[in-house]
């Protein structure tokens, strides 16, 4: 295992289209896709994420249990609490929509979180997964996984005139993720980051934007950019009124 780890094709392009036609039907049903705005700046998306109950269909039901047979996951993780304990989540996301914060998930009880991802049908344009500020490569169909708690991460704004459909499932490592340790780079930027909070997101946001007025990206920036103490920089902006 390694830190972002990528396996082409994982699901067929049947696999993929049944997925999205089931989040196609099912995107109204309010049990399965709850009006809860995720936190982020401005969304267009719907998520089985605050889903009090689930209704996968069983294509879902044998990815997760390729997944696991794959990473030898089942001797030793949990299922992620998520998705109405199933672990796994749906996301249609449309044009429009303005991403997410760059933001390290919190650990639940102190264990580290690996997410494994399958992009079902990527946006036309945007929707890209940053890790660390690195755009990464997440073509349609393959499995990508990568520490959620321990590397910060966000995706960018979509455009154009097709949905981004992503499919995940989420598993607690054991104590210890040492197969997924953190990308070396920026290690003491992500550490201080991980502990703000979204008021605090929203400060940083602010004080990068004056940095960078004219970045669709100004926090990837200056989180890149910026060389003086950052933990320091992190205490001034976010106790700042
Ligand atoms: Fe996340």
């Amino acid at each position: 295992m390694v830190e972002f780890d990528v396996e082409a094709d994982f699901i067929s392009k049947e696999e993929a289209k049944e997925l999205m036609l089931w989040v196609d039907n099912n995107e109204y049903n309010d049990k399965l896709f709850p009006k809860v705005s995720e936190a982020g700046p401005s969304d267009n998306r719907v998520t089985t994420r605050f889903a009090k109950e689930s209704a996968f269909p069983d294509v879902a039901f044998r990815i997760q249990k390729r997944i696991l047979d794959k990473y030898h996951y089942k001797d030793f993780v949990d299922i992620e609490p998520i998705g109405a304990g199933t672990g796994m989540i749906a996301i249609k996301v449309y044009p429009g929509d303005q991403g997410s914060f760059p933001h390290v998930d919190p650990k639940l009880k102190g264990r580290d979180a690996v997410r494994c991802n399958i992009v079902l049908q990527n946006a036309e344009v945007g929707g890209l997964l940053r890790i660390e500020g690195e755009v990464m490569s997440t073509p349609d169909r393959a499995l990508h996984a990568y520490n959620v708690t321990k590397l910060l991460h966000h995706i960018t704004p979509t455009e154009g005139s097709t949905c981004r459909y992503v499919w995940l499932f989420g598993v607690h490592m054991p104590w210890k993720a040492e197969d997924f340790s953190p990308i070396l780079f920026n290690k003491s930027r992500r550490e201080a980051t991980a502990n703000l909070c979204w008021e605090g997101f929203d400060k940083l946001l602010k004080h990068a934007k004056a940095f960078y007025p004219e970045s669709p990206n100004p926090l990837d920036l200056l989180t890149l950019n910026y060389r003086g103490n950052w933990q320091e920089l992190l205490d001034q902006v976010t106790k700042s009124s």
